[in-house]
């Protein structure tokens, strides 16, 4: 993939990603934005910086996740702000992995923050803002045809994969990995992992302090999200210049 690739029309654009057509049916630009967005699209802003971080840091974590054997759609990245992928037919679904409660968990269960949940929580969500990504089950995803038996078996194994390369890499790095979202698409009949993985849809806290170092920060309004997104990429080794 050393040819030089054509950004082509804007295809979608996302919260936080906008993502082009290229002169490659099979590839897409994705381009980090600075915009940041919660609940939902309620609560949104821009943080200068963050674009290029979650770009170098979805990189960093992609290619990690490729050497342990998970395919991904990460092909390299073009710039600043870019990354060229391949373009997968994505499954409108969210999955959820998550090591100790925090977030929706707590609220749903009235079980407070910060439990150790083991063996991990599987979560199913529809990818849907308007109906604010409702749970779902895979009864829901065989009946409404989202995705085939053998594509929901293909996403809770990979997810749990992810799961123990991530968990090791972020806890040689004192960070707890409490819990994150993935989505995946068929690229030619394989399931791979799409979208992104960076602070932005996961929970990372200190592992002694338990300060929150990802988007929480900006969700509760505790300011000092791009420095806490960059003290992760530090912490874990992400070139950042
Ligand atoms: P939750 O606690 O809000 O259900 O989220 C669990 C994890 O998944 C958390 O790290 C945030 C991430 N997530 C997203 O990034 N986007 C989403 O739309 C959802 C539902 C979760
Ligand atoms: N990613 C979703 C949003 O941008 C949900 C969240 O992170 O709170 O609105």
């Amino acid at each position: 993939m050393n040819e030089s690739i054509e950004k082509r029309e804007l295809i979608n654009r996302g919260k936080a990603k906008s993502v082009y057509a290229t002169d490659d049916p099979d590839r897409l630009i994705l381009e980090f934005r600075d915009d940041t967005s919660a609940f939902d699209g309620a609560k949104t802003a821009q943080l200068a910086g963050k674009g290029v971080i979650n770009n170098r840091f979805n990189a960093f974590i992609m290619e990690r996740l490729e050497a342990a054997g998970i395919p991904t759609h990460f092909e390299r990245l073009l710039s600043d702000h870019e990354s060229l992928v391949k373009r997968l037919d994505m499954f409108p679904i969210e999955c959820v992995v998550r090591n100790l409660t925090a977030g929706s968990i707590c609220r749903r269960l009235g079980v407070p923050e910060g439990m150790d949940l083991e063996p991990p929580v599987f979560e199913f969500f529809l990818k849907n803002d308007e109906l604010h990504d409702p749970m779902i089950n895979e009864y829901h995803i065989r009946a409404f045809h989202w995705a085939t038996d053998a594509q929901v078996a293909a996403m809770k194994d990979l997810t749990f994969r992810v799961n123990e390369v991530l968990k090791k890499l972020f806890a040689d790095a004192g960070l707890l990995l409490v819990d994150y979202k993935l989505e995946f698409g068929d690229y030619h009949g394989q399931v791979v992992l799409g979208d992104e993985f960076t602070p932005d849809g996961c929970r990372l806290w200190d592992a002694k302090t338990r300060a929150k170092l990802d988007k929480d920060r900006f969700r509760q309004g505790l300011g000092g999200v791009v420095e806490a997104y960059q003290e992760v990429a530090r912490r874990i080794g992400v070139p950042l210049d």
